[in-house]
């Protein structure tokens, strides 16, 4: 088959990315979509069996660290358009290991842009660079405002400096080397397919459990969350009208503090289970905080509702419901995950909390 365009999606086995493949692969038949993801302990392909059959869905196992196999991977297709997700995307771990943040979000992102730009040879009618990034790099907020797109970046976690030097490199790129670049920066998502580590996922898991629940702190840092689907929507929006060289915010208008949000998913879960009400939120525990939590992250994302028409869905409670019944009727998903090495790293992280 002639395919119209033939689109490379990094990280597409991952959470966002996952959703973002399906949404490509269904919506745009006459695409050819490149997963290419290294599959680290967070990707999963077990995301993708229902797309993975296919005609227009080609998966690459490959490392955007390794400027080889990237070179490779653009000499085997010719890219018109990439969609860049590839991270390493949870703040715990940046903090006990940050090299591989720098590893995969600052020099896989610069391997992808040469590669693009050898590939396109200035002839960049057609072409785009879209780069997924996240409103961490704008640091932390007080309780009032929020995060603009022209708000400063100040980064305060080795994730989030490693995404905001990403983002710094693909600007210098759309500056300098005229590479045809969109960012959008998003708040917190959840949904189905969020790898357990993260805050949804976890706390889903251990109520399940009747494990103890951990709350970094006091549990009043506060967070914009947003249903995946809707940043895939998002995302797809952008890739189609987003203009080189602007950079687009996208949120939940949802922002709840972590305590509240836990007590509210215990709620549903204890519909869920059919337990009394109340039993859930007895398995909360305050725990050590994270060293520089940042307080609270909060986004504008009138730019994207204005320019392209694209809003959140409005409850989040309904957004949480599904969630949880994901989650629950998925056991098999989660428990090959806590099987593997994901048991070691929980142990490790929480034992002495
Ligand atoms: P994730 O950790 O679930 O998935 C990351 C994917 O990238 C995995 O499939 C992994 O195998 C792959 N990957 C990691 N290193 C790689 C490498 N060296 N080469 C190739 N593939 C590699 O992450 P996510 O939550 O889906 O986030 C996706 C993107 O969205 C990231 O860029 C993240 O910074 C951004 N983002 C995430 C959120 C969020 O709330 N999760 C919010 C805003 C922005
Ligand atoms: P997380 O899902 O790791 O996302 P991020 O750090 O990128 O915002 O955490 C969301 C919030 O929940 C954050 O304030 C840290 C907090 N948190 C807990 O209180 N307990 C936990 O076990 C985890 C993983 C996070």
């Amino acid at each position: 088959m002639n395919f119209r365009k033939t689109i490379l999606i990094t990280g597409g086995a991952g959470f966002i990315g996952s959703h973002v493949v399906r949404r490509f692969v269904n919506n745009y038949p006459d695409y050819r979509i490149v997963n290419a993801d290294k599959l680290t302990y967070a990707g999963n392909l077990e995301n993708l069996t229902d797309i993975e059959k296919k005609g227009n869905y080609f998966f690459e196992k490959t490392d955007i660290v390794d400027k080889q196999a990237v070179v490779k991977l653009f000499g085997k297709f010719n890219f018109d358009g990439i969609i860049h997700l590839a991270a390493e995307s949870h703040v715990d771990r940046s903090i006990t290991g940050p090299d591989e943040f720098v590893f995969t979000n600052i020099i896989g992102t610069v391997n992808l842009m040469n590669a693009a730009l050898n590939s396109w040879q200035k002839v960049f009618v057609g072409k785009l660079f879209y780069h997924i990034s996240t409103d961490e790099v704008y640091g932390s907020l007080g309780s009032e405002g929020m995060f603009t797109e022209k708000s400063a970046y100040d980064p305060k976690s080795p994730y989030s400096a490693s995404k905001a030097s990403s983002d710094h490199m693909v600007r210098a790129y759309n500056h300098t080397f005229g590479l045809p670049a969109v960012i959008s920066n998003c708040s917190n998502n959840y949904g189905p397919n969020q790898f357990p580590e993260k805050l949804i996922p976890l706390a889903i898991n251990n109520i399940k459990n009747n494990k103890p629940v951990p709350v970094y702190g006091k549990g009043e840092n506060i967070r914009d969350w947003l249903y995946v689907e809707d940043h895939a929507a998002a995302i797809d929006l952008i890739f189609q009208n987003g203009k080189a060289g602007e950079t687009y915010n996208i949120g939940g208008n949802n922002e709840w503090k972590n305590i509240d949000l836990i007590r509210l998913l215990c709620k549903i879960m204890d519909k869920r289970l059919n337990r009394s009400i109340g039993t859930s939120e007895k398995l909360i525990t305050f725990v050590k905080d994270r060293p520089g939590h940042d307080l609270r992250y909060a986004i504008d994302s009138s730019k994207l509702q204005k320019e392209m028409g694209w809003s959140p869905i409005p409850s989040f409670e309904a957004g949480l419901e599904k969630t949880v019944d994901w989650y629950l009727s998925n056991s098999g998903w989660l428990e090959n995950i806590i099987s593997g090495d994901y048991g070691k790293y929980y142990e490790s992280m929480y034992s002495g909390r």
